[in-house]
């Protein structure tokens, strides 16, 4: 079976959990559920990032130790998983020992290369984003303190990883590589920061300024830096250095927002990897942020969206609805209230639930709680099935182009083609006439409504797994395998029994 490795950042221990943490784990989360069902072994890596001094300041503030406030940071996260019925297989805590020995190799493996060396350095530090600033960071000739929070200069002897051996080939790869990064438009932002000489990577911090690290293996004076650290995390989790690793490694996807590409990704990543002589990795994913009434979510302006509370009110499946259908990936979006109910209303209310409801009612009402079979397909029913082979092929072709946003609409227009074509057959019509002609027509509308749902839920698996589940319950059928073979094939369905009682899956909120 072919492999298929993904990872997400790894979140910081020293926040709760927002939509951005909630957005990211469910695209990963549909990304690796449409390769499952695709034959693929899948192997979902996300977790925890609980070094560094914004943890270790945290804690302090809040009078516990760093491993306690992250311990609990950890407890919430796992639970927002859970409740986004996130499909990871392994969850890395960098504080794992497991993790903390590996970063201890590299950094020795590194060191006796020559690739790390001793200096004393003067630069400006930003605690908000944990590194030193370069001068390309600036704007209009500051470092914007929106992005950067407080910037203070300090003198200090450190250790730093080469990176500057390594430019001229990370260009080359980058040119040469057009999947390497996406969206494609972001590799130019690489390349520009690639364009001038870059500071060499200032991995290690003084034990007496953060003591809350991973010890040098060479100094005991120091520890390393959280990025550093941080990063590693994709290759210690599936046991670099053990034989096991070359089925995982090279990773298909890092899946990460776009604040965190450049330069923590696209640079000081590949460089470290192409040090430790490891292949690339197949794709960055930088997707976009979300924003709130068109501003940066913050704490202090209290536009903060809570993914726990709407997933709790509305369910999961309308909460990870909401997000792939209103995010181009890659591109920024922005969350309203007022968008969240009409979509949740209206497209899932009235166009999907509305639709299993009524199917499942006419079922009970006409044919006896069993799906009839198709006696004669006439125009109606010929379209509906034309629309399906055109919607499966555009649909499988958006997943596989991370255009979830345009599957879900062309899975959502043919719902609609449904609830349109019970309209035109009127099956409440059909049942009035004594016509054998019109008795079947009855049960080949039903049979064609009720195998074009199970279509549409077999499809939407990825994205609404638990709803999609419910509506192959309620009509006591199962899904269809994925791949070539998701035709039409009503024929399959007939003489099965409904199975619950029809359920209102989005009751109308207002
Ligand atoms: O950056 N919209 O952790 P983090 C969408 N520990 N995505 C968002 C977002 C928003 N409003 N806000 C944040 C870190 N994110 C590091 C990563 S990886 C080796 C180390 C995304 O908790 C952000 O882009 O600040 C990142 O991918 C993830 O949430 C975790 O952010
Ligand atoms: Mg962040």
């Amino acid at each position: 079976m072919k492999r298929f490795y993904l990872t997400t950042a790894i979140d910081y221990a020293n926040g709760h959990p927002h939509i951005g943490h909630a957005y990211e784990k469910i695209l990963a989360d549909v990304i690796c559920r449409t390769k499952r069902l695709l034959g693929y072994d899948v192997h979902f890596l996300t977790g925890l990032d609980e070094h560094g001094q914004k943890v270790e300041q945290t804690a302090k503030e809040r009078g516990i130790s760093p491993q306690a406030l992250c311990d609990s940071v950890a407890k919430e996260f796992i639970d927002m998983c859970a409740l986004l019925h996130i499909s990871y297989d392994d969850y890395i805590r960098t504080t794992q020992p497991h993790h903390k020995t590996i970063v201890r190799t590299i950094l020795q493996k590194l060191f006796d290369n020559g690739d790390i060396y001793k200096a004393e350095y003067t630069g400006f530090y930003s605690t908000r984003v944990e590194r030193f600033l370069q001068e390309k960071d600036r704007v209009d000739g500051i470092w914007p303190e929106s992005e950067f929070g407080q910037v203070t200069e300090i003198t200090e002897t450190n250790y730093f990883f080469k990176l500057n051996p390594h430019k001229q080939w990370l260009v080359d790869y980058i040119t040469a590589h057009e999947n390497f990064i996406f969206p494609k438009f972001r590799a130019k932002q690489v390349l520009e920061f690639l364009r001038e000489d870059i500071n060499d990577l200032c991995i290690s911090r003084p034990k007496d300024r953060l003591s809350w690290g991973i010890e040098l293996p060479f100094d005991s004076e120091y520890v390393t830096y959280v990025w550093f650290d941080a990063l590693i995390n994709y290759i210690s989790a599936v046991g670099y250095g053990t034989e096991k690793f070359s089925e995982f490694w090279p990773v298909d996807y890092h899946v990460i927002g776009k604040d965190i590409l450049v330069p923590a990704h696209a640079v000081y990543w590949p460089i470290m990897l192409h040090a430790l002589d490891l292949p690339m990795p197949k794709t960055f994913l930088a997707h976009g942020w979300w924003l709130c009434s068109g501003e940066k979510m913050s704490k202090s302006v209290g536009n903060v969206v809570d993914p726990l509370d709407y997933a709790k009110q509305f369910g999961t499946d309308a909460f990870r609805y909401f997000v792939i259908r209103e995010m181009n990936v890659g591109q920024d979006s922005d969350f309203s209230h007022e968008l969240f109910l009409s979509r949740y209303n209206n497209d899932l209310g009235n166009d999907l639930g509305n639709l299993v409801s009524r199917n499942s009612n006419m079922l009970q009402r006409y044919c006896g709680g069993t799906i009839p079979e198709i006696a004669t397909a006439e125009a109606p029913e010929t379209e509906l099935i034309g629309l399906w082979s055109q919607t499966h092929e555009k649909v499988l072709h958006g997943y596989d182009r991370l255009q979830f946003h345009r599957a879900l609409e062309d899975i959502f227009t043919f719902i609609g083609a449904i609830n349109k074509f019970l309209e035109i057959r009127a099956p409440w019509k059909l049942a009035k006439s004594k016509d054998p002609r019109e008795q079947n027509r009855l049960r080949t509308t039903l049979a064609a409504s009720s195998e074009a749902i199970r279509l549409a839920a077999t499809i939407l698996a990825p994205i609404l797994p638990t709803i999609s589940q419910q509506i192959l319950e309620i009509f006591q059928i199962k899904a269809m395998a994925w791949g070539k073979q998701l035709d039409w094939n009503g024929h399959n369905l007939a003489n099965q029994s409904l199975g619950m009682e029809s359920v209102i899956l989005f009751p109308r909120i207002v």
